[in-house]
């Protein structure tokens, strides 16, 4: 059995494999997590992001590799995993139907906490999730964030010592995506770890100690966001142009790519107040005509462009809930 005082991982994976007929999902991947840690699984829709949760969190079986989740034999022991565990998976566990008190109490039940605990349990997730004038209406009537607080407040009832949060903030906006951080910095705190998904390299940046990129089933960079951000190309500045006339001045004034087809020029830029006045005073020093200017910050198709050599907008079906696209809406 486990010694107290040996600090063990959260979840040690070697060789995961799944795949779909012959649809590789999982072509082999390794995880180590420390305890008390947050580690981010980085990638595209159709990755294999919820494959990896669903396995790690039992729900289904890898067709290949080991894992132990806190010691325990993924295999040989899913029970103890599963006890030792909480998943707050990519869709919704939330009854709609019920209110926000008795979804939790139904998770309390499943837990065996007995009436009492439950009820003083529920209250206590209630309070901290900002939830308790709304626990007595039905969950359909909850907005997105609350309904999101909720599903991971079911998730905490039976105390897991790891989570899983599968793309926790998929569809929030950016108020409740920091709220959502703030818990699950919270989380942390207490001595939990976290294993979450997340299609945002901004989310696994503020969040992650280490982050995995994976792409089409294999874990092609791992590391601190510092790490892999070293990795990525700089940011960039667009300059659009009414005319061929002045993207040719420009791009002999200031260097840079240019596009002849969309009469634009990109100039390498690290989105900093001080390079874009830079920028600007060129501009107007060679008096040309700009029509438009957008700042181009690295996103996460910078990251797998560099990682990889392909976008993330080839993945199975490009959703289009990507952080960091206001600065160039219209570009896809
Ligand atoms: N039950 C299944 N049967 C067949 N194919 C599946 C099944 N589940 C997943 N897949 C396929 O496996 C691949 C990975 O899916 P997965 O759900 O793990 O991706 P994901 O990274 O979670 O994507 P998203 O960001 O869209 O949630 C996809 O190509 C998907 O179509
Ligand atoms: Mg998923």
């Amino acid at each position: 059995m486990t010694t107290p005082h040996t600090p063990q991982p959260a979840v040690a994976a070697t060789g995961l494999r799944e795949s779909y007929g012959d649809h590789v999902v999982l072509d082999g991947i390794d995880l180590d997590i420390p305890a008390g840690t947050i580690f981010a699984l980085l990638g595209p829709n159709g990755a294999g992001k919820t494959t990896a949760v669903k396995i790690l969190s039992t729900l289904i079986r890898a067709d290949g590799g080991q894992a132990r989740i806190l010691g325990r034999d993924l295999e040989q022991d899913p029970d103890a995993v599963r006890a030792a565990i909480g998943v707050t998976g990519q869709y919704s566990a939330v009854d709609g139907l019920l209110t926000g008190e008795e979804n939790l109490m139904l998770m309390a039940g499943l837990n065996r906490l007995g009436r009492r605990r439950g009820r003083q349990r529920a209250a206590e997730l209630l309070e901290r999730f900002d939830l308790a004038d709304s626990a007595g209406k039905p969950a359909s009537t909850y907005s997105g964030g609350m309904r999101r607080r909720l599903d991971l407040a079911m998730t905490l009832v039976g105390a897991p010592r790891l989570i899983f949060l599968d793309e926790p903030t998929t569809g929030l906006d950016p108020r409740s995506r920091r709220g959502m951080w703030e818990i699950i910095r919270e989380l942390v705190a207490g001595g939990v770890t976290v294993f979450l998904t997340t299609q945002y390299l901004e989310e696994a940046d503020r969040l992650a100690d280490r982050i995995a990129v994976l792409d089409r089933g294999s874990i092609v960079a791992e590391g601190t966001a510092d790490e892999l951000k070293r990795r990525i190309p700089g940011g960039h500045i667009r300059l659009r142009f009414a005319e061929a006339r002045a993207l040719h001045s420009a791009e002999r004034a200031l260097g840079g790519t240019r596009d002849d087809d969309a009469l634009a020029l990109q100039v390498p830029g690290d989105g900093g107040v001080d390079s874009l006045r830079a920028l600007l005073d060129r501009i107007d020093g060679a008096s040309i005509e700009v029509q438009e200017l957008s700042v181009h910050t690295p996103d996460l198709d910078d990251v797998f462009l560099a990682l990889t050599g392909h976008s993330t907008t080839t993945g199975d079906d490009a959703r289009d809930a990507r952080e960091g696209d206001d600065t160039k809406a219209g570009s896809r």
